[in-house]
């Protein structure tokens, strides 16, 4: 956002993401932070997956819709080779570090203010890729952080600080960066950086999503086709409010479990297994290690079905592929949970055939994902007021979302 800059696109998402106070008020905590005005402020959404979860980092397709939730990182050019950044949802802590090629080389995590890992690591991969393709590296920046995102519920929130931090960084120094190389340092940044082997699709939709779609993404080759999401249906995102634990190691030993079938088939990734292929092996393979490529060769299969359902506008066989995908990650992949599972449960119950319920994300807590018509709306809340904390003893937060624009600045 550069001063009336905005397409009218971008100013609609913008202010349904962030209203006009909110945003005020953020510039002001930044100049009273720094002594000036920021130069600019860049923004990029959360995401929700509406099916393909654990298909991304073994080259398959995933279908994520960008909310009109998400980042803002406000910026400004300083005159020294320092990156100070305040985290204002985090009491305004701050953080900085030196831009110098020694520095970089030997960044340490921050175990005192790990929010600040995703600003280290974005920058230093965005660095090193500034170096390689010789464009003058970066200079110095105030930057300041907030986000309406809740955090650490599997929407993305880390996702989304990486891609406007990269947006900020190209704006401030006119960098030339386009969304598919965004999304790969952000990924970078996680894997080789913060220690999570994430696949690509939270960055991707979040740089590169676009309002009323979801994104059909093939992560083999990025190959990006944008379908319409149907108008008779709203989009819920039901927050089980679980403690995710073991959310790394975990989701780490899936990957590592993976890409052992990957290797039994001498194959580099399981796109290339057929569901065929995969069944006529189950004999050789360890029960566990067949369940998880189970999960991953029938869900690709299911996010393509998906694609045309949606097209379709067909809500009943929406609501079957969300019930065979959630049934397959919980039972094959094992990352839901029980609270989870009775969300899913108690949503699916009033929804009939009338749409449909899923966990979506890396799983172990976090969201559950509705598609549903407008009428069944009440019911559901009804619902899970009633039930949800009578079952598991904790309470959800329900979000009614958009689908919003990718990443701007
Ligand atoms: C996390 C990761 C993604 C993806 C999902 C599961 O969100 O960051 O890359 O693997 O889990 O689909």
């Amino acid at each position: 956002m550069k001063n009336g800059e905005l397409t009218q696109a971008h100013t609609l998402a913008f202010n349904q993401a962030f209203n006009q106070a909110f945003t005020q008020a953020f510039t002001q905590a930044f100049t009273q932070a720094f002594g000036q005005e920021p130069a600019l402020v860049a923004y990029a959404p959360g995401r929700v997956n509406l099916i393909g979860d654990h298909t991304d980092y073994n080259l398959g397709w995933v279908l994520p819709v960008a909310l009109d939730r998400g980042t803002l990182v406000a910026a400004s050019q300083r005159d020294d080779f320092q990156i100070q950044v305040v985290a204002r949802d985090m009491d305004n802590e701050q953080v900085s570090f030196s831009l110098d090629d020694q520095a970089m080389a030997q960044m340490p995590l921050d175990s005192v203010s790990p929010w600040s890992n995703y600003v280290r690591g974005t920058v230093k991969m965005l660095s090193a890729y500034l170096a390689e393709t010789g464009q003058p590296p970066l200079r110095g920046a105030s930057l300041m952080i907030t986000g309406n995102l809740p955090k650490g519920a599997g929407l993305s929130s880390s996702a989304s600080l990486e891609m406007a931090l990269i947006k900020a960084f190209a704006g401030l120094f006119d960098l030339k960066i386009d969304g598919i190389k965004a999304a790969q340092l952000g990924q970078q940044a996680e894997n080789e950086f913060v220690g999570c082997n994430c696949g690509i699709m939270d960055q991707l939709i979040s740089a590169m999503g676009e309002a009323e779609r979801a994104m059909l993404l093939d992560c083999s080759d990025l190959a990006i086709n944008q379908v319409a999401l149907p108008r008779s249906l709203s989009l819920m995102i039901i927050n089980s409010n679980v403690k995710r634990a073991l959310v790394g190691s975990e989701y780490n030993l899936r990957r590592e479990q993976c890409q052992k079938v990957a290797q039994y088939f001498g194959v580099s990734s399981l796109r290339q297994v057929s569901y065929k292929q995969l069944c006529q092996a189950e004999a050789s393979l360890e029960p566990t290690l067949f369940r998880r490529a189970r999960h991953v060769v029938s869900e690709n299969a299911r996010v393509l079905e998906m694609a045309e359902a949606l097209s379709a506008g067909d809500s009943a066989r929406i609501g079957r592929l969300m019930a065979a995908s959630h049934r397959s990650l919980r039972d094959d992949f094992a990352v839901s949970t029980p609270e989870v599972d009775c969300l899913v449960a108690l949503v699916s119950e009033v929804l009939g055939m009338d749409g449909g319920a899923r966990m979506t994300g890396g799983g172990f807590g976090g969201c559950v994902v509705a598609l549903l018509p407008e009428h069944k709306i009440a019911e559901v809340r009804e619902t899970i007021a009633a039930e949800y904390q009578a079952r598991t003893g904790l309470t959800a937060d329900i979000y009614l979302c958009h689908s919003g624009a990718g990443a701007f600045a």
